[in-house]
């Protein structure tokens, strides 16, 4: 059994993914979120998700109050991709952890140098960019801030490899890699499904049978949440002005329906 105490804030898609995970390889984890909503169906994901692989969930609890994180080593922040309630999160918690414990988000477009405005120890704060589903994707992408110290940059490869994952380090530009390639691409989609250039299912179906995607570009905004690929096609936008970043005026539209995927039920698809 690891010893460190991991804490995973935001008991979202990511969170509870990032939580799985590390209760898996046998670190102790709290996993905390305001909405009791949400830590319950955090609870069942999660259960239903390690029983198939034979695991427990004993070292894993679930809270709702961020005192609870004043022990972890490490704190993973999966909050939504909004900067107001990512620093007014960090005002809260730096305070709350231990002076040593390193601070991480799962953020996927802002850069983690102007996240770090608000936490008291910059040097101790990285971005740990998972993949979703984080139980089956192998891939973090892991983005040190101006301030991040190199000790912090190991231990956190230290800890990727010891959940077995595979991390690319990347420099700290809005939308690191992955997205900086993967959300144009979901952009493009929904400006080719408002233009009628073919069915959703088509388009879809192009990208899975045409580029040997897993899941079509649909699909997959649906399955990220719309909402989510919204607010990084903004912050992408805003960061390379004029690289062709501007949202689809459909993803605003989706969005002010509350078809935000498969989270909602209803996105693109109904679920
Ligand atoms: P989500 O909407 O599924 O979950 C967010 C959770 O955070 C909710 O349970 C909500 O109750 C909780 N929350 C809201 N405010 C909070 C606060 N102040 N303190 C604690 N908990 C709070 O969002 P999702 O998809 O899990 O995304 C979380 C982060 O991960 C975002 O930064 C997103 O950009 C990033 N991300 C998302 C991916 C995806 O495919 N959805 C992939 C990789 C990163």
């Amino acid at each position: 059994m690891n010893n460190l105490l991991i804490g995973v804030i935001g008991a979202g898609q990511m969170g509870s993914g990032i939580a799985a995970v590390c209760t898996l390889h046998g670190y102790r984890v709290i996993l905390v979120d305001p909405a009791k909503s949400a830590l319950n169906k955090a609870k069942d994901t999660i259960s239903q998700n390690l029983s198939k692989l034979s695991a427990s969930t004993d070292a894993l609890s679930f809270h709702t109050d961020l005192n609870s994180l004043s022990t972890a080593d490490l704190v993973i922040e999966a909050i939504p991709e909004n900067l107001e309630l990512k620093h007014a999160l960090y005002a809260k918690i730096s305070p709350i952890v231990q002076p040593d414990a390193i601070i991480a988000t799962n953020t996927s477009s802002f850069p983690i140098s102007e996240l770090a405005n608000h936490i008291i120890t910059p040097q101790q704060f990285i971005g740990m960019h998972f993949m979703n589903p984080v139980l089956k994707m192998e891939l973090v992408e892991v983005i040190p801030g101006h301030l991040t110290d190199k000790t912090t940059l190991a231990a956190a490869l230290t800890f990727i490899a010891s959940i077995k994952k595979s991390a690319v380090v990347t420099k700290d530009q809005s939308g690191f890699i992955v997205n900086r390639l993967l959300i144009p691409m979901i952009n493009q989609a929904f400006i080719a499904l408002e233009n009628g250039l073919a069915s959703k299912e088509d388009i879809d179906k192009a990208m899975e049978k045409g580029a040997s995607f897993p899941m079509g570009p649909l699909k997959l905004a649906d399955y990220i949440g719309i909402d989510t690929c919204l607010a990084i096609m903004k912050t992408l936008d805003a960061a390379h002005p004029k690289a062709g970043y501007a949202p689809a005026p459909l993803l605003q539209t989706y969005v002010d329906r509350n078809a935000l995927g498969r989270k909602t039920k209803q996105g693109v698809y109904s679920y």
